[in-house]
């Protein structure tokens, strides 16, 4: 693995001349996705500022555009019509202030109205305000400044969105950190509260006895006023991991949902993996800062590589929700690193609660996607999507297997304990083996139907329509190419068109 200096990893981007040999190696990857977004170049993380405005879904990534490294951050900005093709709009926030130094860390957005009128029109499933005037956006980052000595100081800034996309940043942060707390305290994640005509940030961080917790700021404006409301009380939590990344309090279908990633923690079921990402359902209590959990932690997602995922902002239709997340984790090397890119983002998915659990289906609109339904012979195209009914029993997949049917990624059904499993040790290209091989998870319902999405480089395996989801990477060889499927289930497949545009935009 390269080693890199401090220099190299927080060198500052001044043309996009410097990265155009960088480019030309990229798009040679025989991984590169071709309906998922990933960084133009070098590493993208956590997903940012997802929002909907004037008829267009604008999505930001964390990007360090050197190579596979948690370097400089910038804000990398695509934009969507539909949720289902997007394009490349270049870097939106630049880490060039004293306050983010070394970094523009992850955030939310939101819209500031100017003028609302009641005009609703649909939106691929959602419903939308057409407004006369659509009020603009506003980003709200962690600038993370470090010291000579390297010390950590995270400031919570904002920036205004101008109608080329540019982003104008405030003079000053809204506020600096809480010396109540370690260094660790970022991702500010802004909301209106209706009932208390009040706007909420809500920011991950770490006590002075190293236990995660979340801070939370108030204030009247979205752009002056704030100050320290308090830490967040999570009656049952106060013990869970050291550090808790990307929080955030939604409400979905009538019930108050607190997601975030605690760190350094084991779970069941999860292998050696230490970072997850997760939700509890309860009750919000805004005025004493309590969040009452109603029932356990429950992760997101139980494939190997899913992170820092964030609720779109500013959806019309309050009962939806919709989430992306950053196909990786931290501390986690993997195949592409080599060739000085990495990382990519999940499908947005549609949030719903069901049997008091949060069930993620991929959008309606992704039928768009497909070009073309194929026999189901054994072949498995590179990029696809697969429908596969279960008429009962037990069921085992295999995917990415060898011409002789061995080998692959084996996804496997035990009716007796409900058990659904992922199992890689049969793939050739091995990475983070460390955090143990095997996912698994126990299904409230016998197993009828999975629907699998195939990208070059990663599989998302939706389960019963949404109660569990398998999100992980992989990279398969050319002969990993077959897949194998148990007698008392069928398959459709689908070849997919491309859907995310890979243009070369800084
Ligand atoms: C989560 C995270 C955030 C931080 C960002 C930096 O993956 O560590 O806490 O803001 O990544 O890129």
């Amino acid at each position: 693995m390269r080693e890199w200096t401090k220099e190299e990893k927080y060198r500052v981007l001044n043309s996009k001349e410097e990265i155009v040999n960088l480019r030309k190696k990229i798009v040679e990857s025989d991984y590169r996705q071709t309906f998922h977004i990933q960084p133009t170049t070098g590493l993208l993380n956590d997903p940012n500022g997802f929002v909907w405005h004037d008829g267009l879904w604008h999505l930001f990534y964390q990007w360090c555009p050197w190579g596979a490294v948690h370097g400089l951050k910038y804000w990398y900005h695509t934009t969507s019509k539909d949720l289902v093709t997007w394009e490349n709009k270049g870097v939106c926030i630049k880490p060039d202030t004293e306050f983010d130094n070394k970094g523009a860390y992850s955030g939310s957005a939101f819209i500031v109205r100017k003028n609302q009128s009641t005009e609703v029109s649909a939106n691929n499933g959602f419903d939308s305000v057409k407004t006369e005037n659509n009020g603009d956006i506003a980003l709200f980052y962690t600038g993370n400044h470090r010291e000579e000595d390297w010390t950590r100081i995270s400031y919570t800034c904002t920036a205004r969105l101008d109608e080329d996309g540019k982003s104008n940043k405030a003079e000053k942060p809204l506020f600096g950190p809480s010396p109540e707390f370690t260094e660790h305290q970022r991702d500010p994640k802004i909301l209106y509260i209706k009932e208390r005509n009040k706007y909420y940030i809500v920011i991950g961080a770490q006590t002075k006895n190293k236990k995660g917790t979340v801070i939370v700021y108030e204030s009247d404006n979205l752009f002056d006023g704030w100050k320290f409301a308090g830490e967040l009380k999570v009656p049952g939590f106060e013990d869970f991991g050291d550090m808790w990344e990307c929080p955030s309090i939604e409400n979905i279908g009538g019930k108050d949902v607190l997601i975030f990633c605690p760190q350094h923690l084991k779970l069941p079921r999860r292998g050696n993996a230490i970072h997850h990402n997760g939700y509890i359902l309860g009750t919000m209590d805004w005025e004493n800062l309590v969040f009452t959990p109603d029932g356990s932690f429950h992760v997101l997602d139980f494939g190997y590589d899913s992170y820092a995922a964030e609720c779109a902002a500013n959806i019309q239709d309050r009962d939806k929700a919709i989430l992306v997340a950053w196909m990786g984790l931290p501390d986690s090397a993997y195949p592409t690193d080599e060739e000085d890119w990495s990382g990519c983002l999940t499908l947005p998915r549609e949030l719903k609660i069901r049997n008091r659990r949060l069930i993620q289906q991929p959008l309606e609109c992704l039928v768009e996607l497909r070009e073309q339904e194929i026999e189901p012979t054994g072949e498995l195209p590179r990029v696809c999507e697969m429908e596969i009914q279960n008429s009962g029993g037990d069921l085992k997949l295999k995917l990415f297997t060898k011409a002789d049917g061995s080998g692959g990624l084996t996804i496997n059904y035990n009716s007796t304990d409900k058990m659904i499993s992922v199992n890689r040790e049969g793939l050739d290209n091995q990475f983070n083996e460390e955090q143990g091989q095997i996912r698994e998870h126990l299904i409230d319902f016998p197993l009828s139907h999975l629907r699998i999405y195939i990208d070059r480089s990663s599989v998302e395996i939706f389960v019963n329509n949404g109660d569990a989801v398998f999100t992980s990477r992989v990279f398969p060889t050319n002969e990993e190419n077959g897949f194998v499927l148990s007698d008392n289930a069928t398959t459709k497949i689908w070849k997919l068109k491309p859907a995310v545009k890979d243009d070369f935009v800084v």
